[in-house]
C-alpha cells in the first residue's frame, strides 16, 4: 500500500456532469462536476459538492435551484472548457446550447441526453465547498440512450468518467456479476 495525500482521487473515475445555474432571462451559467451523488430515494434528494469561489455557488446560493445535465461522452472537449473556466469570466453558453428547465428557470443544456432539475433544500457548509442538497422535481433522459427498466444503454456506455485535471475514460465494460458467487 501507498499512503495517499489527495484521499478522493480514490474514489475517480467518476461520471462528469454539467451543473447548470442562475435564472433563465436574469444570469444563467455552466459547470462540470463530478462530485454529485444521490442522497434518498424517498424523498429524491442528490448532492453536488460546489467550490465556495465558483460563479455557480454565488448563483446556487442567489437562486436556491439547479441542474445536472449528463452529456455523451463525445463532448468530453466541451466538458473540460466550462470546467477550467469560470463564468464569470467567459459565457459558458458559447460552449453548451442553453434551454430553460420546464419546472425551474435554472438552464439545462440543450443538447444533454438525461436531466434533473433540483431545488435547494438543504446544504452543508465545508471550508472550501458547499454541498448543495437538492429536490430533484424533474428526471428525464433520451430514450435513445435510457431505458426505463435497465437504465443506461451500457453496450456504448455514453457517460464520460472523469479521473482527474484533463484525464477521462470513455469506454466501460458492461458486466452481470454472478448471483451467489463471491
Ligand atoms: C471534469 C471536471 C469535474 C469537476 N468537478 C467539480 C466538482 O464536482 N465541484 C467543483 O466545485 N468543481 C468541479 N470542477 C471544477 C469547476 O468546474 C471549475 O472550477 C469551473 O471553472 C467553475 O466554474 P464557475 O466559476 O463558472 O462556476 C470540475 C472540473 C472538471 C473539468
Amino acid at each position: 500500500m501507498i499512503e495517499i495525500e489527495r484521499y478522493y482521487m480514490l474514489l475517480h473515475p467518476r461520471p462528469a456532469y454539467v451543473i447548470g445555474s442562475g435564472k433563465w432571462s436574469e444570469k444563467i451559467n455552466f459547470m462540470a462536476a463530478s462530485w454529485v451523488s444521490p442522497i434518498a430515494e424517498e424523498p429524491p434528494l442528490v448532492g453536488v459538492a460546489i467550490d465556495v469561489e465558483s460563479y455557480t455557488h454565488e448563483l446556487i446560493e442567489r437562486y436556491q435551484q439547479y441542474t445536472i445535465n449528463v452529456v455523451d461522452k463525445r463532448h468530453i472537449n466541451r466538458i473540460y472548457a466550462v470546467g477550467s473556466v469560470s463564468g464569470r469570466e467567459f459565457d459558458k453558453t458559447k460552449v453548451f446550447i442553453p434551454a430553460k428547465g420546464s419546472l425551474i428557470d435554472a438552464p439545462i443544456v440543450k443538447d444533454a441526453i438525461g436531466v434533473l432539475e433540483c431545488v435547494v433544500e438543504n446544504n452543508v457548509e465545508a471550508e472550501d465547498v458547499t454541498l448543495f442538497i437538492g429536490r430533484v422535481v424533474r428526471a428525464a433522459a433520451d430514450p435513445h440512450y435510457f431505458n426505463k427498466r435497465k437504465g443506461w444503454n451500457v453496450a456504448d456506455n455514453p457517460i464520460p468518467l472523469h479521473n482527474w485535471g484533463r484525464g477521462f475514460y470513455t469506454v466501460g465494460m458492461f458486466k452481470i456479476a454472478d448471483k451467489n458467487k463471491p
